[in-house]
């Protein structure tokens, strides 16, 4: 059989790597990347994780980098540069940009808010850097319950973008937060008569399910959590098969930590394809974070003056998740 294609495909795959690998010794650079970004990129990173060990890891962990490069989407990027303002922030592709931050619009949240002067602003990472300045803490759907409890049982509270996490926090808190009505169109296109037709044919597989999906999803869970959560459920979990309605990208870290386990993506509603993929964070790629790190662009730049509102409600976040 003939295999010098493959040979050769491997051999250009091997090369590139060892190119990133030799890019990010000679330029200090650090990789963080999403568990939604392609395994190979996952792979090569120095740091994996949901939104906020990625915001974590880039407020301690870049001290000695010079450049910081965020495989994810803008938001994320933006995140980083607010969090290391000295260092030289990096996006594969600076064209990932986010359904739900897109739902909401800095100036259309501004009325909102103004609209409720006496409510404390709850916003998920999940936004542009000017929505982030307009908020008083920022939560990811890793501590959003936690935050929220932080406040009095009667606190008056606005919690933007996304209806699906704010009303599932609102459902497990017994709050009544004000909510936007934005969401990430990636976790809206699943639905529960799929996950009920999974359920039939693997009757024991717990169901896996993110919170930015839809309540009657929602209700189908045996867990609900950020991505790290359900990738530490699955690991530990005494069960061999799982149904995940999230993003696909999390089943390489599923599949890598437990190997003789299944895991079984829920495809979307409107679809026959069998899993669901964000194409913003699909559009980072392997030689995309080579060509970044080489011509050190694209590069993220955020206003200093909006950088340092937008510090407040970040820090006060990772302050109450310690
Ligand atoms: P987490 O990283 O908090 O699980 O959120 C998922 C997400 O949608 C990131 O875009
Ligand atoms: Fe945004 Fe949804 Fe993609 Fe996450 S999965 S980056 S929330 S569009």
């Amino acid at each position: 059989m003939d295999c010098s294609s493959t040979c050769s495909k491997d051999a250009a795959g091997e090369s590139l790597k060892a190119d990133i690998l030799r890019l990010k010794k000679e330029k200090k650079a650090v990789v963080l990347a999403h568990y939604y970004v392609d395994g190979a990129l996952q792979d090569i990173a120095d740091y994996v994780g949901d939104s906020l060990a990625l915001a974590q890891k880039a407020a301690e962990a870049c001290s000695d980098a010079r450049i910081v490069v965020m495989c994810g989407v803008n938001f994320m990027g933006e995140t980083v540069k607010v969090l290391c303002p000295d260092k030289k922030v990096l996006v594969p592709d600076n064209t990932a940009g986010c359904s739900l931050a897109d739902s909401c619009p800095a100036a259309d949240f501004e009325e909102f808010v103004k609209g409720h002067p006496d409510h404390t602003v709850i916003s998920y990472v999940n936004t542009s850097v000017e929505v982030k300045a307009l908020s008083d803490v920022l939560v990811t759907s890793g501590n959003a319950r936690k935050i929220v409890e932080s406040f009095p049982a009667d606190a008056k509270l606005i919690f933007g973008p996304d209806r699906n996490l704010g009303a599932y926090i609102n459902s497990v808190t017994g709050r009544d937060m004000l909510l936007w009505d934005g969401a990430c169109h990636v976790h809206e296109r699943f639905s529960a008569e799929k996950i009920m037709e999974l359920k039939k044919a693997h009757p024991n597989a717990p169901v896996l399910v993110h919170p930015e999906c839809k309540r009657p999803v929602v209700l189908t869970a045996d867990k609900v959590g950020s991505t790290a959560v359900l990738l530490k459920y699955a690991l530990e979990s005494d069960a061999d098969e799982f149904i995940v309605a999230t993003e696909s990208g999390i089943l390489h870290q599923m599949r890598k930590g437990a190997p003789h386990k299944k895991f079984i993506p829920v495809p979307p509603t409107d679809s026959t394809c069998g899993c669901n993929d964000c194409s913003y964070m699909k559009l980072n790629s392997l030689e995309k974070l080579r060509d970044c790190l080489v011509n050190e662009a694209p590069e993220v730049k955020v206003d200093e003056a909006l950088a340092e509102r937008a510090l407040r409600p970040i820090a006060r976040m990772l302050e109450l998740s310690k």
